[in-house]
């Protein structure tokens, strides 16, 4: 069984685009709390409703609720993992660990990359909600203008994708980060991948990671 996969990186790292290439090529199973509370938010549910302004200015919903999102969204029980955008801060790394990781073998890929260039990588980037699919206007541009290759659905540009947003988004990860990454070294399970290499490179680095395990 492959080991359950945690993807730490800033916005436009290419965490979504990674775990979109896993998932087809490995069978791994994906857990994002950035979709699970964007389809809230979509449902008009009660969680979503609460979470909505906090998601549109950037800022980090709190570590209880994702934390029950998460713990409701994922079943360990035989299936490897990927961890898409959680842990965000220590106390959700730690979270992790006692409430859903339980001792299941586990790395840490740390998306190791310039903030600078990641704000033209977002505004440009376009999302297929249903089919999971990320495109980029500049390098994966979708075949017909707005549509999913895949699914033909509409494109979304995500709220939370304008400049202002990003900054704001860049810098609360930049504020968290390091606690994260540290608590991972200090347990032997992080790695890092150069992310600024282009989507197949990375793919590949993180496959020879896995295979290591
Ligand atoms: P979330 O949805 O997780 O957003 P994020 O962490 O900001 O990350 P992104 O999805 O923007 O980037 P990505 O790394 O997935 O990049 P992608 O592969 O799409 O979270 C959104 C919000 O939800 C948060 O701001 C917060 O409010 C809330 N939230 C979520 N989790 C939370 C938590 N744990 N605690 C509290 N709050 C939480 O790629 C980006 C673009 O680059 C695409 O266009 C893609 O085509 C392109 N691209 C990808 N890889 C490459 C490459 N190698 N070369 C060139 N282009 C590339
Ligand atoms: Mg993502």
């Amino acid at each position: 069984m492959n080991p359950q996969l945690i993807l730490i990186g800033a916005p436009g790292s290419g965490k979504g685009t990674q775990a979109k290439n896993l998932i087809d090529n490995m069978g791994y199973k994906h857990v994002s709390t950035g979709d699970l509370l964007r389809s809230e938010i979509a449902k008009e549910s009660e969680l979503g409703l609460k979470v909505k302004s906090i998601l549109a200015d950037g800022n980090l919903v709190d570590n209880d609720t994702v934390l029950e999102l998460l713990n409701a969204n994922c079943e360990l029980d035989g299936f490897s993992y990927i961890f898409d955008g959680y842990p965000r801060n220590l106390e959700q790394a730690e979270a992790l660990d006692s409430h859903v990781l339980k001792g299941a073998n586990s790395i840490a890929v740390y998306f190791d990359i310039d903030l600078e260039i990641l704000i033209e990588r977002i505004v440009n980037r376009r999302t297929a909600p249903k089919s999971g699919e990320i495109y980029n206007l500049v390098t994966r541009p979708p075949k017909v203008e707005g549509k999913c290759d895949v699914s033909g659905e509409d494109l979304v540009h995500r709220k939370d994708d304008n400049e202002d947003t990003v900054r704001n988004r860049m810098n609360i990860f930049k504020d968290n980060v390091d606690p994260v990454l540290a608590y991972y070294e200090s347990l032997g399970r992080l790695k890092r991948v150069d992310a600024k290499a282009s989507a197949p490179e990375v793919y590949e680095l993180i496959e020879k990671i896995i295979d290591i395990k």
